[in-house]
């Protein structure tokens, strides 16, 4: 089987030659095609990060195996990182955070086993980057969780969560006060559970998740996360274990799947052969998992196991009364130990299972929408209004646009209600949004909203606006704080 191989930049050539001997060493049945990703390829002027020749390869091999790599500082690129997970819908991230012999932490100096899975969704949230500013003073940013996004993510969860024999799949989310967006997450997360009933499924509030996982880790098993909340969540799980050198990471998808070390490029150690492969080397554990490559992943992860519980260290971790190591000597150590297995958790046998390639000759993008039956109107709109000026003066103004079908219903600013009724304490900036709805929710037509616009575009400075809309009796916008 072939994959393709990105080194990277800093770290990165030396921890992959590592790992790379350790899979030839162990007879792996891989090739690898090396392909152009990173920084020297930015500075080629390829604003993306990857030659387009790279592109293809990944496109065709489906699988991408790679090193840490630096994103150029202020030239206005984006992270070829982000940009290679978004760009091939690699919609879940997995991370396995698991108790490592010869890897002290709190929890193991205390008999704590820890064997947690975070799978956090990868592409949606406010990572899609789309943000405004609405005034010179007001920057917004959207938050996209979409049904399709969340289920791709969940359903990947669950799956996951049933082939290991979780105890115990677990939704972390903020849905008590995202209640449409987090809500939407942990409804599709709710929905997914019922065809699952074989594993215990419950859901808890991130910040309760956080307090919990720091106090009692080995009550959870897997964890599914929306983006930003799992991007935390994850490097929280990293510090229980050791650190982000001790964490693999893969960011799957239904065609591409991308396999990499956590951590960065380390510039400051780069070239001296003291990095610490043992991330990218779980990370290639996870890859050679998935591709069914169970009996080989069991043996190489037994003899890292094994050579990091007798002690053998590079300079980042372990017991310093014992002189480190460098990264050739450290993989060179695991490969001697083949064959052995730590006296502490083990790794289990597992049989190797044949691997089906996705297929990858799409000839559209996939669309993840739903049909549903259910009767749309818009009932109304939010317009944000720049102003400097009082809540009550807004309302005047607002006032005047008032008619038999469309009432004034709200006045916030930064989601806080500040009329009808409101406090005098609530400090403003000079961005508010004011609500009209329709009267019993009458139907709005576009026409109608733009006349709406234009009047009140006559009196006041229109920033942006949200049309309010509803599905049968469901409203699809959220109340302000204090209406
Ligand atoms: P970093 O992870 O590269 O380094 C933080 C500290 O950890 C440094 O002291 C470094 O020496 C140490 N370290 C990291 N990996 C190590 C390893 N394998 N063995 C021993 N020590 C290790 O984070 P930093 O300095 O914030 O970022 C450096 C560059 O890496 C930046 O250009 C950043 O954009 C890039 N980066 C790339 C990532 C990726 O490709 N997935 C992820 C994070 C950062």
């Amino acid at each position: 089987m072939k994959i393709a191989v990105a080194k990277g930049d800093g770290i990165g050539p030396e921890i992959m030659e590592a790992v790379i001997g350790i899979f030839d060493a162990a007879k792996i049945p891989l090739t690898y095609e090396v392909v152009d990703m990173g920084k020297w390829v930015f500075d080629k002027g390829f604003s993306n990060g990857m030659t387009p020749e790279a592109k293809q390869t990944i496109e065709d091999l489906g699988i991408l195996f790679k090193g840490p790599m630096e994103t150029p500082k202020g030239k206005g690129v984006k992270s070829v990182n982000v940009t290679a997970r978004k760009t091939w819908n690699t919609y879940a991230n997995d991370r396995k955070f698991q108790t490592l012999s010869g890897v002290d932490t709190v929890f193991s100096k205390a008999g704590v086993n820890i064997d947690l899975t975070i799978v956090r969704e990868n592409i949606e949230d406010t990572y899609g980057g789309v943000e405004h500013m609405l005034t010179q003073d007001v920057a917004v940013a959207r938050r996209y969780i979409t049904r399709g996004g969340s289920e791709q993510v969940i359903r990947y969860a669950f799956e996951m969560a049933k082939k290991k024999g979780a105890r115990r799949i677990t939704c972390g989310h903020k849905a008590n006060i995202m209640k449409l967006t987090d809500g939407l997450f942990l409804e599709v997360f709710n929905e997914i559970a019922k065809e699952y009933p074989e594993l215990k499924a419950d859901d808890i509030i991130v910040d309760d998740l956080c307090m919990k996982l720091v106090s009692r880790p080995d009550l959870f098993d897997v964890i599914v996360l929306t983006n930003l909340q799992g991007d935390i969540v994850s490097d929280l799980c990293a510090g229980l274990v050791g650190g982000l050198g001790f964490a693999p990471s893969s960011n799957i998808g239904d065609h591409i799947s991308i396999f990499e070390a956590v951590h960065g490029t380390a510039p400051d150690i780069a070239g001296k052969n003291i990095a610490n492969p043992t991330s990218l080397l779980l990370s290639g554990l996870s890859m050679l998992r998935h591709l069914g490559l169970m009996e080989q992943a069991v043996m190489v992860e037994n003899a890292l196991l094994f050579t990091l519980e007798s002690g053998i260290h590079t300079g980042d971790f372990g017991d310093k009364s014992i002189p480190s190591v460098n990264t050739t000597v450290f993989a060179q150590a695991i490969i001697d130990n083949f064959g052995q297995k730590p006296k502490n958790n083990p790794r289990p046998a597992l049989p190797n299972f044949d691997f089906i390639p996705a297929d990858c000759s799409l000839t559209s993008n996939p669309m993840l929408a739903y049909k549903s039956t259910d009767k749309h109107t818009v009932v109304g709109v939010d317009f944000f209004i720049e102003s400097t000026e009082q809540p009550t003066v807004i309302a005047d103004i607002c006032g005047k646009h008032v008619t038999d079908k469309i009432k004034l219903v709200t006045i916030t600013n930064r989601g806080t209600q500040v009329w009808p009724t409101g406090s005098i304490f609530t400090n403003l900036v000079n961005q508010y949004y004011c609500r009209f709805e329709t009267v019993n929710n009458a139907p709005l037509s576009q026409d109608e909203i733009i006349q709406l616009y234009s009047a009140l575009a006559k009196d006041c400075t229109i920033c942006s606006l949200e049309l309010l809309n509803m599905w049968a009796d469901k409203k699809g916008y959220s109340l302000a704080q204090g209406q």
